[in-house]
């Protein structure tokens, strides 16, 4: 295959990448976003501190220009991501308000974004990092206000708002088995048994070089396709301790390769997304200090070893 997009593509699945708002006036950025993916996430834009970042004032700018683009290219759209506790702006997670009143917050704003682009965002990531390691919900404004069952009620009031997209749960630390991927698991099967409208669950993948296994990958996808939904790879990379060398470098490629070999032996794995495509635009270097090298792009937008790597593993 010549691109990451049409390898994928050949195996029936979508290659997406995010998408730094920041960065698509650069022709060199946009060339590379525009052939070499079928599916594209907002990295920001699409958060709630960015797009209702006062209360009843919501701002789509960010969002447009990311549908225009995708458009323009015929890409789907991944909407990432409705109820999170972490860019959430103040006025909603200091705003003391009671549970009837952030239920109806909750649901104005699922409403509005999910609605405002209805028909035309492919999956949704719903809700976003709900989970501790250790396989407890994690406390946030919506869990200590609402209960757990805020989770139900954001995909109902995303279904109601849009019910030809996909809808999805995300976490990391779930690509394995362990504790919090058995509570992802717990929690999704009684959403299923509920009837909750749930479409699909996203493993984020943020991994560390060398710190995987690709068959416990695998069985773990397996478990949860078999449940009867689709599971999908939405923010992989794969960083190591800076500076690069060759050798870490090839290693990194083995392991892009397995990860995306892992979902395709899973029938109900559909796609993979990266979490950017250039070391230069990575969310890396700045959250782990010392970190980096984790995207198939170098500084540069050479593509690394790790680029054969994905186009081996389709
Ligand atoms: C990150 C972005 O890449 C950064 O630009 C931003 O400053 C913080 O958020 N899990 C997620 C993503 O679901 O939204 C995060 O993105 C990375 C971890």
């Amino acid at each position: 295959a010549a691109t990451l997009r049409e390898a994928a593509s050949a195996t029936g699945r979508f290659m997406g990448t995010a998408i730094a708002d920041g960065r698509l006036n650069d022709p060199t950025y946009t060339n590379i976003a525009s052939t070499e993916f079928s599916s594209v996430t907002a990295e920001n834009v699409m958060k709630w501190e960015s797009i209702q970042p006062n209360r009843d004032q919501y701002n789509f700018a960010g969002a447009d220009r990311l549908m225009d683009f995708a458009a323009a290219n015929g890409q789907q759209v991944w909407g990432h991501t409705l109820v999170w506790h972490s860019q959430l702006p103040g006025w909603v997670s200091n705003g003391g308000f009671g549970a009837e009143e952030l239920d109806a917050i909750v649901q104005d704003h699922i409403g509005t974004v999910v609605g405002e682009y209805a028909g035309e965002i492919a999956y949704w990531d719903v809700v976003n990092e709900a989970f501790n390691e250790d396989g407890s919900l994690r406390q946030s404004v919506f869990l200590n206000t609402l209960g757990e069952g805020y989770i139900a009620d954001a995909f109902r009031y995303a279904d109601a708002a849009d019910p030809s997209a996909k809808l999805c749960i995300n976490d990391y630390n779930t690509e394995h088995t362990n504790a919090k991927s058995d509570a992802m698991y717990q929690l999704v099967s009684g959403l299923l048994a509920q009837g909750v409208p749930i479409d699909c669950v996203g493993f984020q993948m943020h991994l560390i070089l060398d710190q995987y296994s690709a068959s416990d990958i695998q069985s773990n996808l397996q478990r949860f396709a078999d449940l009867g939904l689709e599971v999908v790879v939405t923010e992989l990379d794969v960083r190591m301790d800076v500076p690069a060398d060759q050798a870490k470098l090839d290693r990194q490629a083995t392991q892009y390769a397995d990860v995306v070999g892992a979902c395709v032996a899973v029938d109900g794995c559909t796609g993979v997304t990266i979490w950017g495509f250039g070391d230069a635009d990575s969310w890396v270097p700045d959250t782990f200090p010392g970190q980096g090298a984790a995207l198939p792009w170098d500084d540069n937008y050479q593509p690394k070893p790790a680029y054969n790597g994905i186009l081996e593993g389709f």
